[in-house]
């Protein structure tokens, strides 16, 4: 059966979800994306992906194409017609369509595009056994807290640390861990802190891990938002990434230094736990 695909008010089956070549996504990655996981066919920590898809819109003068809950319908509606049980929503919101043009007229149409992607979460390998990051210099613009489809970076970032078996890139600036190429980064420390980069223009602020922070702070553990160098990472009890699509993922090996022990740690099987009770709570 063809997926069905929601495009500018329209729901067609994916080889009828046509845009134009003029699209300013296509020719500008003028662009805005999303990302939310569905579990059990239901949303998780959407009000936050649909809130921050608001904030990234609004921080280049894009407007909402919709209302966040007519958006909310769209994405409910997707599933619904997919019969998705298990897997993502991905939302992507352009400028518009116009001839090729570095500037842009104010009132300009947003072109929006949804689709769902089929995918084991909860019981992927990397999600039960933990993965290895290996490590990249961070070599993206100076707005990474907006969203944009404009991810060239983070795909040759992704490819170059492949080529070694590593499932993630943990991206380095100034010798200060930024993020993973699609996911946050965390460590705990030898004494049982968890730590992970405050949000700032340097890093996407991940849904997953506003959640991850608050299961933390409820449960009373031990948390520094603060910088952390490659070398404190290599160091660390236990890792773990956090995102949309790999939930609370662990992580085994950082390069080639061994984490703890090289098996996921019992903070984070704790904190992925946590995460997904309340993930299928809601
Ligand atoms: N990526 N940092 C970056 C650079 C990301 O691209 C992502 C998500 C995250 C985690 O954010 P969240 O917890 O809100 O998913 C952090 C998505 C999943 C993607 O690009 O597919």
């Amino acid at each position: 059966m063809a997926r069905i695909i929601y495009i500018n008010g329209d729901y067609v089956a994916e080889d009828q979800a046509k845009v134009s070549v003029f699209d300013r996504g296509f020719l500008f990655a003028d662009a805005i994306y999303e990302v939310s996981a569905v579990i059990g066919g239901k949303l998780v920590d959407n009000d936050l992906h649909l809130a921050r898809l608001e904030r990234s819109l609004n921080e280049i003068f894009i407007p909402m194409p919709l209302q966040r809950d007519e958006i909310a319908q769209v994405q409910r509606e997707l599933i619904a017609r997919n019969g998705l049980d298990e897997g993502v929503v991905y939302l992507q919101v352009t400028r518009g369509v116009a001839d090729r043009d570095f500037g842009f007229a104010d009132d300009m149409k947003p072109s929006f595009i949804a689709f769902t992607q089929q995918k084991n979460l909860v019981n992927a390998a990397s999600v039960q056994n933990g993965v290895a990051v290996g490590i990249v210099a961070d070599s993206r613009w100076a707005r990474r807290d907006i969203k944009t489809t404009m991810l060239l970076a983070q795909v040759l970032a992704k490819k170059s640390v492949n080529a070694g078996g590593f499932h993630e890139a943990w991206m380095v600036e100034d010798g200060f861990v930024t993020e993973g190429a699609s996911s946050t980064a965390f460590i705990l420390t030898g004494d049982g802190v968890l730590v992970t980069r405050p949000n700032s223009q340097a890093i996407l602020p991940g849904c997953t891990r506003r959640a991850v922070i608050k299961i933390a702070e409820d449960r009373q553990l031990r948390l520094e938002e603060r910088l952390f160098t490659v070398e404190e990472a290599f160091e660390a009890a236990e890792a773990f990434l956090t995102s949309a699509s790999s939930l609370v993922t662990p992580v085994n090996r950082i390069g080639d230094r061994i984490i703890g022990d090289g098996k996921p740690g019992p903070v984070t099987r704790q904190l992925q736990k946590i995460y997904l009770e309340l993930a299928l709570a809601d």
